[in-house]
């Protein structure tokens, strides 16, 4: 017998796509701690024996003192990159970023001292689901001890673990232990990057292949 069942068009068919990501993405950020169940990624021991631990929040569960820490923090590490960007520094803007309410943080603590965070988000990324980080950023002082590297492995198993395409961010040009790093971690320029060109002072980066927990 001949199947009546009209065919899906193609537009049907995305709209069918788009609805399955954002129903992940609505998954994913209904999640309290999506480090919870991840517990190979909750602490690091160091070269020195000495132990990092990384906890995993949602912003409206942080403390005052985290989120001055985390302002601060970003002022030091940051500030002149962005000015030289095209971005400039607007202080307030960044500060409203890093609260919106959709923020989740990756902490890392050593000695009992917070030393390093990522602020990132499960969002729709061009249709696409994504785990987005915003930021990444270490102490000075505690920098090349392979922290930053376990912090991204975490956030890569946190996508892989709620079934997200990629793990995207965004690097300034002019910051070359940033483009090192990433590089190192295989990351790639992602389809939705600006052109290269001389005046573009930031490129879009992401890893698909994720790893997994
Ligand atoms: C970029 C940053 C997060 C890297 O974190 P980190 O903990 O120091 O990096 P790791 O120790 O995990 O390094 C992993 C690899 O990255 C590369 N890398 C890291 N720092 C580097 C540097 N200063 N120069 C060259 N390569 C570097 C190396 O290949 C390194 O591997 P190796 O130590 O075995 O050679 C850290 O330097 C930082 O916080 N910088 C300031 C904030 C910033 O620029 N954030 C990125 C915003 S997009």
């Amino acid at each position: 017998m001949k199947n009546k069942t009209p065919r899906k068009t193609r537009k049907q068919l995305q709209a069918e796509k788009e609805t399955a990501s954002q129903n992940l993405v609505q998954k994913a950020n209904a999640k309290d701690d999506p480090l919870e169940k991840l517990t190979k990624f909750h602490s690091l021991t160091l070269n020195d024996g000495s132990t990092v631990e990384l906890s995993c929040s949602r912003v409206t569960e942080l403390s005052g003192e985290t989120i001055v820490w985390i302002f601060d923090l970003m002022e030091r590490n940051m500030k002149t990159l962005y000015i030289e960007s095209i971005w400039g520094w607007d202080e307030h803007k960044k500060q409203t970023e890093l609260t919106e309410e959709c923020a989740y943080y990756l902490i890392a603590t050593h000695r009992g001292r917070m030393v390093g965070f990522s602020h990132f988000r499960f969002d729709m990324d061009h249709s696409v689901e994504v785990l987005y980080c915003y930021e990444l950023q270490l102490e000075p002082s505690e920098r090349r001890k392979g922290i930053g590297q376990f912090m991204m492995q975490a956030l890569e198993a946190m996508a892989t673990d709620n079934q997200m395409q990629k793990v995207v961010l965004t690097v300034l040009t002019k910051n070359p232990i940033a483009c090192s790093f990433f590089h190192k971690l295989r990351y790639k320029i992602d389809v939705t990057s600006p052109p290269s060109s001389e005046d573009t002072t930031y490129c879009i980066l992401s890893k698909q292949n994720l790893r997994t927990a």
